[in-house]
């Protein structure tokens, strides 16, 4: 525990600086294991010493699992042991560490694990006494990662040879080779023939193996050092008692003909890794960075250990293929990456403080696929409400019903649709979770049911730390369902109650304690109160790193050391299934957001980038972020809109609006101490430009809606890399400031810095149509061109050969546009073609999955002909709204047009409508389609 003097300085930065506190982290340095992996790698790259080896008669082929196990067994040779004053020590024996490993190929995936036999180890457990700690090293990650209804099958193995020295594996359709080393252990993956992943290519596999602390320099190689074994130095964690002294696990992967990769968030970083050399590794650790720094490989509030990387043979075009290695490791973990361009590789380093190595490495063809592939195994994003995916209103703090009230009307007043009001930390009584402040929201009930009336909800704030001695604690400590210290008694910290509990989701004991208390404080009439679940890296304000000591034991006797950075997931997943039960006779889809993740949060939260500053620099650093997170498989995030801390000027208000509303999660929050800023608040023209940007949101929902749902289904990004639609333009792998929404061919460069009224973007040969004017640009070769943009503009286009669907007309939230009927923009191709689609469900409940749901494609052929396609009808169409199309915009660009009507065929009926031609545009009002019955339009 810190001083209280650290306390006050830590609250006092918590309200008052303007960056991040950068020394309550460790550098790689001063934390034990990454220096001590960091100098084992250099040491080995210079001895190239071998440790560990495949023990061929442990080979032991299961054709009822498909799995392989083995045992990988290091050697500790027998050396002369130098102690502190110089002095030579005995020479110890040999040492044989025995290291179970598994091996099997999942659908276009390899998965190899690596745990140690600690049971084995009597010689060092009888001096362990213990009876609050599991021996073993937790291996239970997967649980938490891995979606439970996923049913990716093990494949068989089609080949097992067993040779001198090597054993050959390939799956059934011999994609995936792999051969395993046995003396020098090592293993090289194939894909589709070609060398493409080498493990432990530079020898950097590390298993620090149990060890009595009096034994740990016996315990060594010689190319090994004790640093922080069994003690931690760094100011702030000198607390923690490291009970199995080291114990990490580290290995490198050698992406080979690969020069680029991409993943591992969170960071506030480029899209595009950066070589680590010489510099710090990146760090994936769950903490709370508030006013985190930029352009930075420090940790954040979450982690997905998934890195993705190119792989292009120069010699062979048709070579590309993609990788992704998942670390499925929930520990404190470190990544060195090299870019070697000489050889066209890209080296890769990870370690891990704790647990087992449980790594899935998968090859597809194309960068969506990854995505597809690795939420196949991870989970798909779920399906958010519509609603969710409007416009959120929020502030640290809304302070009574009047507020919001005042709020919500204002909004109204001011034409601003909005969807989602929230409720910060201070509407509970004294930051008692799951309470309400008595005066303040004297009738939560009453409030709720006044916002249902428009379709709005009400989100508030509920963290995992629980105020200390009232109720919900009280039932806590009774129920034994609290973190523990590594006393084995409930832990005591200091969060914003003061002090508190944090509850232990990873137990079912806990998650069924959770759901309690929730199903107390929703009402199951009245289902839109949502949950926003912060702090939950989990964030202790007098912890080491800002976070929890690494000692504190959790359910089933791990520690935190082992779980912590899915620690928060546990919570927002038994937030969800709370949720979900109490809304299950409505069958309300739940809305949760996270601040921490990792891998499968997808599945049930949506998450924002924390906070952030009211400045150019934050503004600019959330795309990369929004992009990152989405190849991961997590696409439902936003970052503050304007800014979480600070008073931001009018122009960069405007411009972060224009960003945000191409954000999967678009909300505005404000720090309780920056000014009021709810957009009816701002002068002209701000407020115009905020609102019609508000606006433009609602009026693409069904466009986005159908991203999300196609994200939902494929767990495709619904923001998109440049580079993930058009893999075959390397200029396009560092493009990280313009993106595509999803497959929609819409492309966008949000402004993200000041005074800047135009700007260069990107463009691969095709025809492009400004949103706004539907201009054409025509490209022949992928080129740079200048977009103008003053500030009521941003830089916003569609690609030919798209077609898109907007309900044009102002409503004051998204359920009062289900009436409404649908426009269609078709952006031709070069050669007149086009196609889009449109998924419409009640936007509401879990129907959908009971094909309550209606899918409907469009089709320009020739430039003279579109076509309207039913592929899925709902039984029950009234739940879904009108279906009628009432305008239909096509974008001329390169097609000559010259009649005054079309001719349309629905049913059996066919007519004729009038076109009106304008500039640059055709537009067809009132053709009397709809999306119920197949139609064609011809010209
Ligand atoms: C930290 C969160 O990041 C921020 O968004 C929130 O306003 C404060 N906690 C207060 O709850």
């Amino acid at each position: 525990m810190l001083s209280s003097k650290r306390l006050i300085c830590l609250s006092l930065l918590v309200v008052y600086s303007f960056a991040f506190t950068d020394y309550l982290l460790k550098k790689c340095g001063e934390s034990g294991f990454c220096n001590r992996n960091r100098f084992y790698s250099n040491n080995i790259l210079n001895s190239k010493n071998n440790y560990y080896s495949l023990d061929e008669t442990s080979l032991n082929f299961d054709s009822n699992s498909n799995i392989l196990y083995a045992n990988v067994i290091k050697t500790i040779p027998s050396h002369q042991i130098t102690t502190d004053n110089d002095t030579i020590s005995h020479s110890n024996e040999e040492l044989k560490i025995t290291l179970p490993i598994t091996i099997s190929m999942l659908d276009s995936a390899v998965r190899f694990t690596m745990d140690e036999a600690r049971s084995e180890r009597h010689d060092v457990l009888e001096d362990f006494s213990s009876d609050l700690l599991s021996i073993q090293r937790y291996n239970e990650t997967s649980n938490w990662s891995f979606d439970p209804k996923n049913n990716i099958p093990i494949e068989k193995f089609l080949k097992f040879n067993q040779l001198k020295n090597i054993v050959e594996i390939s799956n059934e359709d011999e994609s995936i080779k792999l051969n395993v080393y046995q003396d020098q252990f090592k293993i090289e993956i194939f894909y589709k023939g070609k060398l493409a992943m080498v493990l432990n290519d530079r020898l950097f596999l590390n298993v620090e193996h149990l060890r009595n602390e009096d034994d740990n320099d016996l315990n060594l190689l010689p190319e090994e050092s004790s640093f922080n074994s069994f003690e931690d130095n760094f100011q702030y964690s000198k607390d923690d008692t490291l009970p199995f002294g080291p114990e990490s696990v580290a290995l490198d992967f050698t992406l080979i003909d690969s020069t680029h990769v991409y993943g591992i968030p969170e960071h506030a970083d480029s899209l595009l890794l950066k070589d680590t050399s010489g510099s710090e590794p990146y760090r994936l650790y769950n903490v709370d960075v508030f006013e985190y720094n930029l352009d930075s490989k420090m940790p954040m509030y979450g982690a997905i250990p998934l890195l993705i990387g190119l792989h292009n043979d120069d010699t062979h075009q048709d070579n590309q293929f993609v990788s992704g290695v998942f670390w499925n490791n929930a520990a404190d973990t470190w990544i060195d990456i090299n870019y070697n361009n000489d050889l066209q590789n890209t080296k890769t380093h990870w370690m891990s403080e704790s647990g087992i190595i449980d790594t899935i490495i998968f090859f597809t063809n194309s960068p969506l696929e990854l995505s597809k592939k690795f939420t196949d195994l991870t989970g798909k994003p779920a399906l958010p409400l519509l609603s969710s995916i409007g416009y959120h209103q929020c502030r640290w703090n809304y302070n009574d019903e009047l507020d919001v009230l005042t709020v919500d009307s204002e909004m109204d007043r001011n034409h601003i649709p909005y969807d989602f009001i929230w409720l910060d930390l201070e509407y509970t009584d004294d930051r008692k979770y799951f309470t309400w402040k008595p005066n303040s929201f004297p009738n939560p009930k009453r409030l709720l049911q006044k916002l249902q009336r428009l379709g709005r909800n009400l989100v508030v704030l509920i963290d995992p730390h629980i105020k200390n001695d009232y109720p919900i604690s009280n039932e806590m400590i009774v129920n034994d369902v609290a973190v523990k210290n590594h006393k084995g008694t409930p832990f005591i910290g200091i969060c914003w109650p003061g002090k508190s509990l944090w509850i232990d989701t990873f137990n079912q004991l806990g998650q069924k304690i959770w759901n309690e208390f929730f199903q107390k404080f929703l009402y199951e009439n009245v289902n839109n109160l949502f949950i926003w679940n912060d702090m939950n890296e989990p964030s202790i304000f007098d912890g080491p790193e800002t976070s929890a000591p690494k000692d504190l034991i959790h359910s089933g006797g791990f520690e935190e050391r082992s779980v912590h950075n899915v620690y928060g997931l546990t919570v927002h997943e038994s937030t969800y299934e709370s949720v979900k039960q109490i809304y299950s006779k409505s069958d309300r889809r739940p809305f949760i957001l996270t601040r921490s993740f990792f891998a499968g949060s997808q599945r049930t939260a949506a998450v924002w980038t924390g906070d952030n500053v009211a400045t150019w620099d934050y503004l600019r650093m959330s795309i990369p972020m929004m992009l990152t997170n989405g190849i991961a498989g997590f696409p439902f995030i936003g970052s503050d809109v304007a800014g979480f801390s600070g008073d931001p000027e009018m122009e960069l208000i405007a411009r972060w609006y224009q960003a945000g509303m191409w954000y999967p999660f678009f909300r505005a929050h404000a720090h309780i101490d920056s000014k009021r800023r709810e957009p009816y608040l701002f002068n002209e023209p701000l407020k115009s430009i905020v609102r019609d940007i508000i606006q433009l949101r609602y009026k693409l929902l069904p466009t986005l809606y159908t991203l999300f749902h196609e994200s939902s289904v494929k767990g495709v990004p619904i923001v998109t890399p440049m580079f993930y639609n058009k893999p075959q333009y390397k200029e396009l792998y560092s493009i990280d400031d313009q993106f595509y929404m999803g497959d929609s061919g819409i492309l966008v460069k949000p402004i993200v810095e000041k005074k800047v009224e135009q700007t260069e973007m990107i463009f691969t040969p095709g025809i492009y149509y400004e949103y706004y004017s539907l201009t054409p640009m025509i490209i022949d070769e992928l080129k740079w061109e200048t977009i103008i943009t003053p500030l009521n503009r941003l830089p916003f286009f569609i690609e030919g050969g798209h077609i898109i669907t907007t309900r044009d007309k102002y409503r004051r939230s998204s359920l009062l546009m289900q009436n409404d009927p649908f426009s269609l923009i078709v952006a031709p191709s070069m050669n007149g073609a086009a196609q889009g689609k449109i998924y419409l469900d009640d936007g509401n409940t879990f129907e959908y999955l009971t094909e309550e749901y209606l899918d409907f494609e469009f089709e320009m052929i020739n430039g003279n002909k579109i076509i309207g396609k039913l592929n899925h009808l709902p039984k029950n169409l009234e739940k879904i709204g009108n279906l009628s199309i009432n305008k239909i915009i096509i974008a001329k660009g390169q097609l000559a047009f010259n009649q005054e009507t079309v001719t349309i065929k629905q049913n059996d009926s066919t007519f004729t409508c009038a076109i009106i031609n304008e500039e640059n545009r055709l537009v067809i009002l009132n053709p009397g389609i709809n999306l119920i019955n197949d139609w064609e339009i011809i010209f």
